[in-house]
């Protein structure tokens, strides 16, 4: 024997691992359940064939299931969802009392134990699960499963989106979703930013577009009050009086008490009558002043009677609050939920959606441009070596080309192009023939066939286009010296357009006050945001990524709603019976008007109706969305 310190008994140790049933089982087992995840065991570098021979439990969900050999056994292929391939599971018909029949269903859950072994030769699988003991099955009924072995459109699974997370596709996403989620934090903390939490209910529009869903309990309120005013009428001015008199009897006897000089006893008695009838009569004068309907003063919704005493809004995104940050703890980013009520029924936007936004300190729009690339850089090379399977089945179903474009964005700088030549660029292009829906000329918000232009065809890969027109860009970005321009910078990518949008924000107090009231925008919910610039102001820059266009730009998936849990966007229906109410989405400030707020009301019921007349049916396919989606 060698000298035993020196060197590991590597080969001898492996093949312990191997041969030893618990020690093996015990590494592969999930820290908090009693199954193995099987991923574990099939994304080995052999497949799994190293593992023949341990004893296991898995669990998961039948994709396929099959009867053989004359119902002697069946094969199952399994999914645990912990990766894209299935176990194949080998079952005898002996190991099931109520039949093979019970597990092959397409969806049905099993939990199993039994042997791993390698197939025998031929076969595709690597690695198979021979089964001795079934502990738990989760039976389907076929006839009403709504998820089939076979493929369905994304749009279907929409309408199915409690059981979509089974299928491969969204399964997938979910993983490169969490993929690019950890990549995320794994960047910003490996570059010393600090993680905020920044609020989700705010008073102050980040973006001043007037695009809030509002945030209120004074509609809820008053629903109440108008039931509860027909269950329990207001008191009748009569009954006020009554009770006035009845307060005013009371109130002479205990005059007369006194006057009679009557015992300590009496006169308590007396008083203590008086006094409930005070209170008797105070709630009824109370309840009389009650009228149905929402509160209002001089002509306005009184909002002093609402839940924060005020207006308050779903945030549009969390940067106003992380720059309090950024300007006391330097480098920090949010990364959080955000909500837009846009008119947008589009693939690229959502009502809900998820928004990373770093703030640098003592940065300008260069940094700013170079962290932004930094990042997009750092998360696709980061789905190429973590998610390789996941990127293939996008490759295969989806877009062709997904995975070359990480691996270009990844290596290749992105072009930077001022606002201006972009437009001389897009006016060459219209010169030269080709047409846009949307007039090009300096002034103009880039229409999404703008960006793509600029991104796929002109240069083919990423472009940050910089120092945008003020009139069309958020009151916080800096002005340029040129005083027509802003330090803006949006990152377009091929597939999506804008990924990005970001700026070095404006410092200097009174130009940014300026701004606000040039924009027509009140000073009061922002003052809290003028004292950064009052008080130790500084250079600083951020951006805000859209966390599903991310996903949408590295899959080549079409529609954003299928890169979301659960996708929260207008209701066509509902669209459209505003349409006919003559009103406009909600976009614009006058939409928190009493008409509007009114109309939501008698649209929520309306709809309630004919969805319950519908039978839950619209146009021959079941509603689902907000109303029974989760
Ligand atoms: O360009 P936006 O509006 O920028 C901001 O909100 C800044 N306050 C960010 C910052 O500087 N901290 O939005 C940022 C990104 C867009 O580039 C887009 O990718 C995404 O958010 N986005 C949406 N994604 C899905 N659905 C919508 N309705 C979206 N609106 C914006
Ligand atoms: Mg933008």
């Amino acid at each position: 024997m060698g000298d035993t310190t020196s060197t590991p008994p590597v080969a001898e140790l492996a093949s312990a691992t191997l041969t030893d049933d618990a020690a093996a089982g015990l590494a592969l087992k999930h820290p908090f359940s009693d199954r193995v995840p099987i991923r574990s065991i099939v994304s080995r570098p052999d497949g799994g064939a190293g593992l023949a021979g341990q004893r296991i439990r898995v669990g998961g969900w039948v994709k396929t299931g099959r009867e053989q050999g004359k119902g002697a056994f069946a094969f199952l292929e399994v999914n645990d969802g912990s990766c894209l391939a299935n176990l194949q599971v080998m079952v005898d018909a002996g190991v099931v009392e109520e039949g093979l029949g019970y597990l092959v269903a397409t969806g049905t859950s099993v939990s199993v134990e039994g042997l791993l072994k390698v197939p025998p030769e031929g076969a595709k699988q690597k690695i198979e699960l021979r089964v001795e003991k079934v502990l738990h099955v989760g039976p389907v009924d076929p006839a009403k499963y709504p998820i089939p072995k076979t493929r369905l459109t994304l749009e279907t699974l929409r309408d199915n989106i409690h059981f979509r997370a089974r299928t491969n596709t969204i399964s997938a996403i979910a993983r490169i979703r969490n993929a690019l989620a950890y990549a995320t934090h794994s960047f910003f903390q490996e570059n010393g930013f600090l993680y905020v939490h920044t609020p989700i209910i705010t008073t102050s529009d980040c973006e001043g577009a007037g695009e809030m869903f509002q945030v209120t309990t004074i509609i809820s309120e008053a629903e109440k009050l108008e039931k509860d005013l027909i269950k329990n009428p207001p008191p009748s001015e009569a009954d006020v009086e009554a009770a006035k008199r009845v307060v005013t009897d009371k109130a002479e006897k205990v005059d007369k008490l006194k006057e009679a000089k009557a015992g300590k006893a009496k006169i308590g008695a007396a008083v203590a009558e008086l006094n409930k009838g005070k209170e008797a009569l105070s709630k009824l004068e109370e309840r009389a002043k009650l009228k149905p309907g929402i509160p209002h003063k001089d002509g306005k919704i009184d909002y002093a009677a609402d839940f924060f005493g005020r207006q308050a809004f779903l945030t549009v995104s969390g940067q106003l609050q992380v720059e309090t940050y950024a300007c006391a703890v330097g480098n920090v980013y949010t990364f959080g939920p955000t909500f837009r009520a846009e008119n947008s029924h589009t693939s690229r936007h959502l009502a809900e959606f998820w928004m990373v936004e770093p703030e640098i300190a003592f940065a300008d729009l260069q940094d700013d441009m170079n962290c932004a690339e930094a990042y997009v850089k750092y998360m696709s090379q980061w789905l190429l070596d973590k998610c390789s399977d996941d990127m293939e089945l996008m490759a295969k179903l989806y877009d062709k080309v997904c995975i070359d474009r990480l691996r270009m964005v990844a290596s290749t700088p992105f072009e930077r192009i001022s606002y201006t030549e972009a437009v001389e660029i897009l006016e060459e292009a219209v010169k030269g023939g080709k047409k846009f829906e949307n007039k090009v000329e300096w002034g103009i918000d880039l229409a999404s066939e703008h960006e793509r232009f600029l991104t796929e065809i002109k240069f083919q890969k990423p472009v940050i286009v910089y120092n945008y027109p003020k009139g069309i860009k958020a009151f916080y970005m800096r002005l340029n010296d040129d005083s027509k321009t802003v330090a803006a910078m949006d990152v377009l990518v091929p597939k999506v357009g804008e990924l990005i949008g970001g700026s070095q924000r404006e410092e200097r107090y009174e130009v940014i006050k300026e701004r606000i009231l040039d924009m027509g925008l009140p000073l009061e919910p922002y003052e809290w945001y003028l004292d950064l610039r009052q008080f130790g102001t500084i250079k600083h820059s951020g951006f805000g990524l859209g966390f599903e266009r991310m996903i949408l730009f590295a899959t080549g998936i079409e529609n954003i709603r299928d890169v979301i849990p659960f996708p929260r966007y207008p209701d066509e229906h509902a669209i459209l019976i505003r349409r006919q109410l003559g009103l406009k989405f909600m976009n614009t400030p006058s939409s928190t008007s009493l008409l509007n707020r009114q109309a939501i009301i008698l649209l929520k019921y309306k709809m309630a109706r004919s969805i319950r007349k519908l039978g839950n049916v619209v146009n021959g396919k079941p509603r689902t969305r907000l109303l029974h989606s989760p």
